[in-house]
């Protein structure tokens, strides 16, 4: 007696098919289960022998092997129970087998015959379409995730005992997810007074997806001024929304499609693994999980070197690869850098007059800012304390007028370099063929070059910020002051 349901293991952020093959025979009742499982993939023995018998299903007296395919693929998590649990059933002709070839199964079973939740939903959904299945049977709580891809059924299962209703179709599929329009509580630019170079420099950040690094003292707004920075960006496509949920999913967050740009605002004690993801199997890190959005750094001095290390190339390349056994793992991780640190470890900066740290404290936390990172930082601004009059002000522009403007230069971008792709993101051949420099702003970024001996990729940085400046002052070539402000905004000081 033999029978094979189909379900997913979670690798990266996709879902890879698996063949769940039960078969029952003669002998001593013995439960073996083969295939790479991890702990909690033979531990669902227990799981599927508990919920089935609490269920009111028979649980065969016989010899039963388990075989996950295919062999070479790492299976972990307790996701398989309920695929192991459908094709025994199938084999002991408690269900028909006619509900496995239609259906691909993703949960784990709980000792009542409950079915929870597991990471991937919609992952496993958009492989169930690729496979030219009818559809998939999830947890409740995940099929509002997987009702994100069209053209399959989503069947919600709250128990184990459902299959049987899944067999004689009474389980109404849920209805497609709309994606529904983004809505706007983030936090907003409006609360920041005062600091007009700094919001500027978010502006332009925002416009050409550039990194930013905010240095100052305690208190001036750094961290304020980051968190602020989501509300300028335009809001995610939907492409975008299907694969931001993908990663949210992949990382075990449920429910529905997300809308938002995610803001990560990783603790400064985390490691270069859980920075950018790895491990077996492969796990997203916080770069995959910005995508599309922000990666905060806040007290950037504080991290851990290697960490540090770690994002030189996930930063340029938009996409991370994680190596395992049977080959490699691509996770995307395109994100915009924001990074703050207080000058030096008492907060005030040297030139301040109030700094009582050691001048070689002092050097050790600035050459933590500007080693692994700097050549790969768009702005670099020194923020002041607000004074009073500015705290004292009254309305200042808010983040939806922003945005407009942030917008209308992204379209632009959009045209040059193709959907959704900013100015930051731009090769160097794309550099050279987009960013033309003339007469005076030529030979302003060679004096600019000279003077502040910019490596190859700090002269192309430099070029990239120029055309965002452009591109938000609606201006088709890079001219002389453009040029000016993006010099001026590599090396910043809040006035
Ligand atoms: N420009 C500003 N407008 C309004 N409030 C401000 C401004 N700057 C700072 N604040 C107030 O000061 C608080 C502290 O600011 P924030 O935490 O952003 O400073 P910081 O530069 O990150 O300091 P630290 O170096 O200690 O992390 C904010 O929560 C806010 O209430
Ligand atoms: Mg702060
Ligand atoms: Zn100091």
């Amino acid at each position: 007696m033999f029978a094979i349901a189909r379900t997913f293991a979670l690798v990266g952020v996709g879902a890879e098919p698996v063949h769940v093959e039960v078969d029952i025979g003669g002998g001593l009742p013995s439960f073996t289960i083969v295939g790479l499982p991890d702990t909690a993939v033979r531990e669902s023995r227990e799981r599927v022998r508990s919920a089935l018998v609490n269920s009111g299903f028979r649980y065969p007296q016989h010899r039963v092997t388990v075989n996950l395919a295919p062999a070479d693929l790492r299976k972990a998590g307790p996701g398989f129970d309920l695929a192991i649990a459908a094709a025994l059933l199938a084999a002991s002709g408690q269900i028909p087998k006619l509900v496995l070839d239609r259906y691909a199964l993703a949960g784990e079973l709980a000792l009542d015959g409950a079915i929870r939740s597991v990471p991937g939903a919609l992952a496993m959904a958009e492989g169930v379409r690729s496979l030219a299945l009818r559809g998939v049977a999830v947890a409740s709580a995940d099929a509002v995730q997987a009702a994100l891809v069209e053209g399959i059924e989503v069947v919600p299962l709250e128990h184990v005992a459902g299959l049987r209703e899944l067999a004689d179709g009474e389980i109404p599929p849920v209805a497609t997810a709309r994606i529904a329009e983004q809505d706007d509580d983030l936090p907003d630019l409006g609360d920041l007074r005062g600091q007009p170079v700094l919001r500027g420099a978010l502006e332009i950040a925002a416009a050409g997806g550039h990194s930013l690094l905010l240095t100052g003292p305690p208190g001036g707004g750094k961290t304020m001024a980051a968190q602020r920075l989501p509300s300028l960006l335009p809001p995610l496509a939907a492409e975008e929304i299907v694969e931001v949920t993908r990663i949210a999913g992949a990382c075990g967050e449920n429910g529905g499609p997300r809308r938002r740009r995610p803001f990560r605002a990783p603790h400064h004690t985390v490691s270069a693994r859980a920075l950018v993801g790895g491990g077996r199997p492969p796990r997203p890190g916080e770069v995959t999980r910005a995508h599309r959005g922000v990666l905060f750094l806040d007290e950037l001095g504080e991290f851990r070197r290697d960490a540090l290390e770690a994002l030189r190339v996930p930063i340029e390349q938009g996409v991370i690869t994680v190596t395992r056994t049977t080959g490699s793992v691509a996770l995307p991780c395109r994100f915009q850098l924001v990074a703050a640190s207080n000058p030096c470890p008492c907060g005030e900066g040297e030139d301040s007059g109030e700094c009582e740290c050691h001048p070689a404290a002092v050097s050790r936390y600035q050459a933590k800012l500007s080693g692994a990172l700097a050549d790969r930082i768009d702005i670099s601004l020194h923020v002041k304390r607000p004074n009073a009059e500015a705290l004292a002000e009254g309305e200042v522009e808010r983040s939806a007028a922003v945005r407009e403007r942030v917008m209308a230069a992204r379209e632009i971008q959009s045209e040059r370099l193709g959907e959704g792709r900013t100015n930051a993101e731009m090769t160097p051949r794309e550099v050279r063929r987009h960013c033309p420099l003339e007469g005076e702003a030529r030979a302003m970024m060679e004096a600019s070059h000279r003077k502040l001996k910019l490596s190859g990729r700090g002269w192309d940085r430099c070029v990239k910020l120029a055309r965002t400046i452009a591109d938000l002052g609606g201006s088709d070539g890079i001219a002389v002051e453009h040029v000016g402000q993006a010099v001026q905004a590599r090396r910043n000081s809040e006035g």
